[in-house]
């Protein structure tokens, strides 16, 4: 199978094509989104969706709005709408607003050049967003796959493979990397309730890989473990905090209790965009509650509850930052003390950074 571009500019930049992730596994549709209801419809109904990609995708949007028809005097206002508009789709995932906010500074930092000039930086600055999480993903896998052997059992949660990302993905990197490689992992991924982010697009890059990958459903993931199947839990992050407390999708929470009283290493997967330092622990991370119909009927061929009954669907969780073994960054793996360690990973990217423009 071609592989799926989840995420790019149309020939002449006048518009974002994304894969509609909603549609996937049943069917692999292109969707065109040029205006900014368009951008912020696709992200807040997930189909661009995975803290990564929904920056990159913010990021272009952002770009693109700098090319509405609109008078010279009102440009920097209809800007800094555009910036709040795309920044309240979704509010867990950090990446949506780090990219936002450099699109902005871009943005500042050119104010006095002509239009088009300011328009061609935006999308300069877009792309650069876009390859830093290509070459980010890439040293992450590298990491990753430090971790495991082959034929290792690994249990993963949600999506956070290429679908998720720019390429590769975070916590499918290494499992991707390492069948590359010749390497066979046996892949648990959990089917993800209720949007089924694991059965529907974990499963299908996984197999379509062709990686040993098992559906279960989340609450078989106890006895999975329990079994002695699992030797690692890789998953994605949302958002980290500077203590290391790390949200991810609901459920990620309790498979890093289960993960502590079965003794399986616990990591996750985040990308330094992903570390949002002005965050002092989960508490400051706010979780995105979603509406009721995902879980009564939306994947469902008929409604499952019964009419009226009351829900709570919040998205995301937060792992405590004691339950995590470490967290894989494209600067190494971060171990407690996470906020010492964070800063490290921070300088470390910063000085490669500039070693690597030096080299250019
Ligand atoms: O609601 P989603 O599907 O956007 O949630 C995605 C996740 O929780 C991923 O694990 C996370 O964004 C990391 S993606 C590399």
């Amino acid at each position: 199978m071609e592989e799926i571009r989840n995420i790019r500019l149309s020939e002449n930049a006048d518009s974002l094509i994304i894969v509609d992730q909603t549609k996937l596994p049943g069917a692999l549709e292109y969707i065109e989104l040029k205006s900014r209801e368009e951008l912020f419809d696709a992200i807040s109904m997930l189909k661009v969706r995975g803290a990564p990609a929904i920056g990159i995708a913010a990021a272009y949007g952002y770009a693109l709005c700098a090319k509405e028809d609109c008078e010279e005097q009102d440009f920097f206002r209809r800007m800094d709408d555009a910036e709040r508009y795309l920044a309240s789709s979704r509010p867990t995932a950090v990446n949506l607003f780090w990219a936002l906010e450099r699109m902005r500074q871009t943005l500042r930092k050119n104010a006095l050049l002509p239009r088009n000039e300011i328009v061609d930086r935006l999308f300069a600055e877009a792309r650069a967003i876009h390859e830093e999480d290509i070459a980010s993903n890439r040293r992450i896998s590298e990491f990753g796959l430090e971790l495991i052997e082959d034929g290792a059992g690994i249990l993963t949660h949600c999506n956070a493979g290429p679908l998720a990302t720019s390429r590769y993905g975070t916590a499918l990197g290494p499992i991707l990397l390492g069948r590359e490689r010749g390497m066979n992992f046996r892949v648990y991924a959990d089917e993800t309730r209720p949007l089924l982010q694991g059965a529907r697009l974990t499963a299908f890059e996984l197999q379509n890989a062709g990686v040993d990958v098992t559906l279960i459903c989340d609450n078989m993931a106890g006895q999975v473990m329990k079994e002695g199947r699992v030797s690692a839990v890789f998953i994605g992050c949302d958002r980290a905090a500077r203590n290391g407390d790390a949200a991810n999708k609901i459920g990620s929470a309790s498979l890093a209790v289960l993960a502590r009283y079965y003794r399986i290493p616990f990591y996750m997967f985040a990308p330094l965009s992903t570390v949002d330092m002005d965050a002092a622990s989960g508490k400051d991370i706010k979780i995105e509650e979603r509406d009721p119909s995902e879980v009564t009927e939306l994947y469902y061929k008929e409604r499952m509850a019964p009419e009226g009954v009351k829900v709570y669907n919040p998205a995301f969780d937060v792992v405590d930052h004691d339950l995590i073994t470490g967290i894989v960054t494209e600067e190494g793996i971060v171990h407690a003390p996470f906020e010492e360690n964070f800063i490290k990973a921070f300088q470390s990217k910063k000085a490669r950074t500039e070693k690597e423009n030096a080299e250019v």
